[in-house]
């Protein structure tokens, strides 16, 4: 059978998570809100509209609403090179005789973010039009050393967002080859385990179970959050009343059988009408089908992922009245003594 294609909707990533009372991100919460930041999907430009292009990436950690903010994205990767970022019009510097940009105020931003309790993950990959990929397991092992040394907690010549330390890295493999992830994420986690930090491994695939790249290392590597982009695609939340189309039981499942006993799954949605080419819908239905999904899913439910952060400034009552429901609503949300979803299924 022919998998249908999905439209690309993610580009480059920062996934922006926030929590309840103040941003927070909690893994073992079901109220988390995530969204990406640095491909300003809304368009536009940043010289004639700077007021509804994507603002700086602290401007987003100043509200409660986002929990994890995911940078998008590392669009160009091997073994052989420094990985290459783009963050659209956001940082354009390079360091001297590289390709690699040197982005001193999103450091700084990401500093500030972490400040509140913000999340700041590096995402990898995105639409095809990037080149990137891993040969083997022995590659993501090099890899994945690389990127712990530019953007977490080694150190090396070249980091992007100098003495800034991500808190994690994010997987939106959109094309290349297919191998090599499980080993990269195993050899970030034996980096991990020598950490005081606590660091997040999460995932974007597309609604179309199983997904077409990412599939084999959902299932065999450690993954702490699927964020699925229930959108784009014949599965978007739309069709939750159609169950030849909308199938979120296979992402519980996949989640469950996880190396990872506590890997979650986000409901990601278009934080915008233009946002994707579907899957937007009015806050009263999102509401009753998040209900539905939490309710039916509630040990594996995590919270919601947002695409993308450019939407927060031109749609702005839409994304903040969802996620002030989402981190109110959820468990882990307006009482504090209310249970983690691990220990408690709503009724
Ligand atoms: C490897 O990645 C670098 C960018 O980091 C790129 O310039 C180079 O062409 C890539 N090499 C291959 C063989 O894809
Ligand atoms: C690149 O080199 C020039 C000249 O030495 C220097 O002024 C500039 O700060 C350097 N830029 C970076 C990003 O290192
Ligand atoms: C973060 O960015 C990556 C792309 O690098 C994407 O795959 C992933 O879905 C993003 N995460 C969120 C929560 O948007
Ligand atoms: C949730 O569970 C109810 C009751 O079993 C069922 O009718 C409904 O179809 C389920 N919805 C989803 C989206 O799983």
């Amino acid at each position: 059978m022919i998998l249908f294609k999905p439209r690309h909707c993610t580009l480059l990533a920062l996934a922006v998570l926030a929590a309840a009372a103040s941003a927070a991100y909690s893994s073992t919460c079901a109220n988390n809100v995530v969204t990406y930041w640095g491909q300003n999907s809304w368009g536009g430009s940043h010289l004639n509209d700077p007021d509804h292009w994507e603002q700086d990436l602290a401007k987003y950690c100043q509200g409660d609403t986002f929990d994890i903010i995911n940078l998008s994205f590392v669009t160009n990767y091997n073994t052989s090179g420094l990985p290459v970022l783009n963050h659209a019009g956001h940082c354009e510097t390079k360091f001297n005789g590289t390709n690699t940009l040197t982005c001193p105020d999103i450091g700084a931003d990401i500093k500030t973010c972490q400040a509140k309790g913000i999340k700041i993950v590096l995402s990898l990959g995105g639409s095809g039009i990037y080149s990137y990929g891993l040969a083997s397991d022995a590659d993501g092992k090099t890899f994945a050393d690389t990127i712990w040394n530019m953007f977490l907690g080694g150190s090396h010549d070249y980091r992007p967002y100098g003495n800034a330390v991500l808190d994690g890295i994010d997987l939106d493999i959109e094309s290349g080859d297919h191998t090599g992830y499980a080993g990269f994420i195993s050899q970030l986690r034996t980096h991990f385990a020598s950490a005081s930090k606590q660091y997040v491994i999460s995932a974007a695939p597309q609604c179309v179970y199983p997904d077409y790249n990412l599939d084999s290392t959902l299932r065999n590597a450690w993954i702490d959050n699927n964020y699925v982009q229930f959108y784009n695609n014949p599965c978007n939340l739309a069709n939750i009343d159609n169950q030849w189309n909308f199938d979120y039981k296979s992402w519980d499942t996949l989640a469950k059988k996880n190396p990872n006993p506590d890997s979650k799954v986000y409901i990601g949605l278009p934080a915008g009408p233009a946002a994707a080419g579907n899957g937007y819908l009015k806050l009263s239905t999102l509401k009753t089908d998040i209900t539905q999904l939490y309710s039916n899913y509630s040990s594996t439910f995590g919270g919601i992922m947002l695409w993308d952060a450019s939407w927060y400034s031109n749609n702005r009552e839409y994304v903040q009245e969802l996620a002030t429901w989402v981190k109110t609503s959820m468990n882990c949300g307006a009482s504090a003594s209310t249970p983690a979803s691990s220990a408690v299924a709503p009724s």
